[in-house]
């Protein structure tokens, strides 16, 4: 994934002569973490701002060479200074958190994305993951381990963690699929696992909850809030998990009225037409489950609505733009930030039909064709989000 940006950050890094002038970004700058050990507890967004990492940057940087209209290239560069969360979805991509804890000034928060569970993705093909539903040792020595040893490592830095997206909500709705039966062990306890160990003062964590339209429905919100709990429980009840993200990669408005799938026929048996009223009715259901109810929630990029033919359309939606800018202020005592997970302009799927992991609904009409696959750059959908953004850049 994303072997550019990777790449290129090695070679500045090891010196090499015949190597391009390096990049703003491609230099690893050194920056004072805080001067004592962070102690985090609450919500972090509050008093520090979501780091806008190394490496999303220096995707915006490349991409931005690419455009010839001077004004939409003024307005995507801009897109490098906004804070978004690194995806760890590779054994391999470990390798790059020590430039960019390097780069993370005491003001700031890393946001990581945890992601590379045994059997990842059951439900869709996009995603699949590295290891099989049967690594989960190797999930934990080789994944989570040297990610723990990392955070430990760097006490005077702090981190904010979105555990496993799509995992847990995958084994509330999509139970009936063997993929994901099989998966069922390996998510549970890989994610009690994650919990446990990346328990750390200087960390913080929000467990991956889907979606107003996927546990919002009213007989998933029980059963989502005991599934999470139980993971959460199993884990020691860790003091660092400060609750739950929502709408991760998706495209839900954060208020909508009627939301956008509202008058549908089935739309009676969900309340949580926007993700604020998700909050207002899963934050108590979790409270009453036993866990922590703060959220985080993924405006990257639900700029524009309308655009699917169904709720549960996920794959690169056509017409999509850049929404509300990470930031605390968002209005609600339980929402502790807006922010970006998803790094707009890289890919949810291949639409490549004859690929492995083609899923079809990266092929579906309202899908934006071609695109690359998951998780690597597509310059015109990048350009797509930066013309479409709300607020404007
Ligand atoms: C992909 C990951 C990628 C992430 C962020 C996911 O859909 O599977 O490989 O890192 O998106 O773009």
């Amino acid at each position: 994934m994303k072997t550019f940006a990777y790449a290129a950050i090695f070679a500045a890094i090891s010196g090499a002569l015949a190597a391009p002038a390096p990049t703003k970004s491609n230099v690893v700058r050194k920056r004072a973490a805080c001067s004592s050990a962070v102690q985090l507890s609450g919500n972090v967004f509050k008093n520090k701002k979501l780091h806008a990492n190394i490496y999303y940057r220096s995707e915006i940087e490349a991409a931005v060479q690419q455009m010839s209209d001077a004004s939409l290239a003024s307005a995507a560069a801009k897109v490098a200074d906004v804070g978004s969360f690194l995806w760890i979805d590779t054994i391999e991509r470990i390798g790059i958190l020590d430039d960019a804890i390097a780069e993370v000034p005491c003001d700031d928060v890393l946001g990581l994305v945890i992601y590379d569970l045994p059997g990842r993705d059951c439900a869709a093909k996009a995603s699949n993951g590295e290891l099989a539903y049967t690594e989960l040792s190797r999930y934990k020595s080789e994944y989570i381990d040297p990610i723990v040893a990392k955070l430990k490592a760097n006490p005077n830095t702090a981190f904010a963690l979105v555990i496993e997206p799509d995992s847990l909500p995958n084994l509330v709705t999509n139970a009936d699929l063997t993929t994901c039966q099989n998966s069922a062990t390996p998510y549970k306890e890989g994610v009690a696992y994650a919990l446990k160990n990346l328990n750390l003062p200087n960390v913080v964590m929000y467990i991956d909850a889907g979606h107003g339209g996927w546990l919002g429905w009213n007989d998933n919100l029980k059963p989502g809030a005991s599934m999470l709990a139980s993971v959460y429980k199993a884990a020691g009840s860790p003091k660092q998990v400060q609750g739950v993200v929502s709408n991760v990669a998706g495209w839900n408005a954060w208020q909508l009225s009627p939301g956008e799938f509202e008058n549908d026929e089935d739309g009676q048996w969900n309340k949580c037409h926007d993700e604020k009223r998700y909050v207002q009715y899963f934050a108590p259901e979790l409270k009453s489950a036993g866990m922590p109810n703060h959220f985080i929630v993924d405006t990257g990029r639900n700029a524009v609505q309308g655009l699917r033919e169904e709720w549960g359309d996920w794959c690169n939606v056509n017409g999509a733009g850049f929404g509300v800018r990470p930031t605390s202020n968002t209005g609600d005592s339980l929402t502790d930030a807006f922010v970006w997970v998803k790094p707009g302009g890289e890919s949810d799927g291949t639409s490549d039909t004859s690929a492995t992991r083609y899923d079809s609904y990266c092929g579906k009409p309202d899908a934006f064709k071609p695109s690359p696959e998951a998780g690597t750059w597509n310059q015109a959908y990048f350009e797509m989000l930066v013309k479409n953004a709300k607020p404007a850049f």
